[in-house]
């Protein structure tokens, strides 16, 4: 018999938006309901750690910031795609974020004033980038993962991997889950559950993200009937260094740094002559590859073209002071130390717009399901993100969230609507011990993992054809139909084997769903620029995209409304 797990509330994923979602939850329901956070990792290997630059806010509105202002430009970076209510929850929950942050022991950098620190990063009408040197994320969650703590009604159940939603009548009743360090595949009841397992920027090979942001999450609520939204909408951040990808935070530009081609020009102020290198980043990225192609591009020694980020100038103090951590980067990774001469960078694939699709609290379509964070899509993006508007939402969607889930499973006690046919159980069960588990493919695994991964950095890059679509299209689907399903290591502890085929054979979904939206939204918006169609079409694609899954079919595509409330699309210029 399945071994089985109950808490009121549990939280799968343990970066940001699910450390400030326990905590959220656990202060909302008192000590009358038991959180459960279930996560992949030890916590603090949460990928999350790696935010580097900031945490977008309007803090200086005495010296002339205001929150409207955070609401545009969050509108006009997402190429009007936003839900422009989703933009002003962000814009005006933020602020008082920052400083609940702050009273918990976020240690922000300060203003000579004692005031905190905010820098510049693109798009923005302001410097409004809150931070703390240049490791955000590594001491937001540490303070989150401290203040959790201080709760005795959050419990962390580390390196659990989640591979099924459990529902009953349109309602969330839990998941399914393997205990890696035995091997257990273990049933956990809940009346309310919050996905916050990041973003899937693993389908890339050129890629920012850990090892482990792989679409776990997302497509676990996919195979459950939920939409993804948005998924064709893949952000490119200007300056990841060769050949690992790492990133080099866009704080390094707003602290003043500059992209050079091969003629020691900063080129960007010919396509954004007011914003220069603090364009959004889908406008740096196209301007980048364009200088490339164009010929004014270096050759790094892999053989990857790249351009360079000059951050000589700054000099040695204020290096030393504000980018530490990526000097230690450029140091240890590229063999270059920044305050003596310029990185060589190319855009790297750093953050999906899409995700589970949700409404602006975070609720997905199935009851007592929320997600938070880079899993969710509650379109504050739209097109193209903002840098630092992504810690800004996992802290706030993570307390929404956290808050509405305690409330539902509050509302719930007593009741016995905990019960689950054990149907489901057996039928995930089988599909992952029978067919991965147990499963008869000879293909290499990694093999598969690594052609798909090219596939999409060739196929789906910063540029876009219809022609390149159809055949990454055509490559993932032939990847997937392989009989690639096995597992070497038969082991049941620590099977890291096992976990990477679950989480190879939820990238291929995934990546077969940004390129159908890729191929479907024939015009150029945002970070999805289409050579053969490069013009913004508003008459034809100011919608979203949704995608259902189709057993193992086609997914099926539909379209979504924006909402609007008071801003009309007009072209961007930077
Ligand atoms: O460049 C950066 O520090 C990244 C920030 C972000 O993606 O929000």
């Amino acid at each position: 018999m399945t071994e089985s797990i109950q808490h009121d509330v549990i939280i799968i994923g343990s970066g940001l938006a699910g450390l400030r979602a326990a905590i959220a939850a656990a202060a909302y329901g008192k000590n009358n309901i038991s959180i459960g956070v279930f996560s992949k990792v030890q916590v603090m290997r949460s990928h999350s750690v790696c935010a580097e630059g900031g945490t977008a806010a309007v803090l200086f509105e005495d010296e002339g910031d205001n929150q409207e202002s955070h609401i545009y430009d969050t509108i006009k970076g997402s190429d009007f795609l936003a839900d422009q209510n989703v933009a002003e929850k962000l814009a005006r929950s933020i602020p008082h974020e920052i400083y609940q942050l702050d009273h918990w022991g976020m240690p922000w950098s300060r203003r000579e004033d004692g005031r905190i620190g905010q820098r510049k990063f693109g798009g923005y009408s302001f410097p409004r980038a809150t931070f703390a040197q240049d490791k955000v994320g590594f001491y937001a969650m540490q303070t989150l993962y401290d203040t959790c703590q201080k709760y005795d009604n959050i419990n962390f159940y580390n390196e659990w991997f989640c591979t099924s939603i459990l529902k009953e009548n349109n309602l969330f009743r839990g998941v399914t889950a393997i205990e890696m360090k035995n091997g257990n595949f273990v049933k956990i009841k809940s009346p309310a559950g919050i996905i916050c397992t990041g973003g899937a920027g693993r389908i890339y090979s050129f890629s920012t993200y850990s090892y482990s942001s792989t679409p776990d999450g997302i497509d676990m609520a996919y195979r459950a009937g939920l939409a993804m939204k948005d998924m064709e909408f893949v952000q490119f951040h200007p300056t990841g260094i060769l050949p690992s990808g790492i990133l080099i935070t866009e704080g390094a530009r707003g602290e003043g740094g500059y992209l050079i081609n091969n003629e020691n020009e900063r080129f960007m102020k010919k396509y954004a002559p007011e914003k220069i290198e603090l364009a959004p980043r889908d406008v740096v990225s196209r301007s980048m590859i364009r200088e490339i192609q164009e010929g004014r591009g270096f050759k790094h020694e892999s053989g990857y073209d790249c351009l360079k980020l000059d951050l000589t100038h700054l000099g040695d103090e204020k290096i030393k002071e504000r980018l530490a951590g990526i000097r230690e980067i450029g140091l240890k990774f590229s063999g270059v130390d920044i305050i003596n001469e310029p990185i060589e960078i190319r855009p790297v694939c750093h953050y999906m717009m899409g995700g589970i699709h949700t409404d602006v609290d975070g609720k997905t379509e199935l009851g007592g399901l929320w997600a938070a964070g880079e899993a969710a899509c509650n379109s504050l993006h739209g097109a193209n993100r903002l840098g630092a508007n992504s810690t800004s939402e996992c802290i706030v969607w993570g307390k929404i969230t956290g808050e509405q889930a305690a409330q539902f499973a509050l509302d719930k006690k007593g009741t016995s609507t905990m019960d689950i046919s054990n149907d489901q159980v057996l039928s995930e069960e089988k599909r992952i011990f029978d067919g991965i588990f147990r499963g008869r493919g000879e293909i290499n695994p990694y093999e598969v993992r690594k052609e798909l991964t090219d596939t999409m950095d060739d196929r789906a890059y910063v540029f876009r054809t219809e022609d390149d679509l159809i055949s990454g299209l055509k490559k993932i689907r032939e990847l997937k139909n392989t009989t690639w399903k096995h597992v070497d290591d038969q082991s049941k502890e620590y099977n890291t084997n096992f976990i990477n085929v679950m989480e190879i054979d939820a990238m291929l979904r995934t990546a077969e769903v940004v390129l159908m939206g890729a191929i479907n939204r024939k015009e150029s918006r945002g970070a999805h620029s289409r050579i053969d169609y490069p013009k913004r079409d508003d008459a034809n694609f100011l919608k979203h995209t949704l995608a259902y899954y189709n057993s193992e079919k086609e997914p099926k595509l539909s379209w979504h409304p924006i909402i609007f409330t008071r801003y009309a699309p007009v072209e961007r210029k930077y």
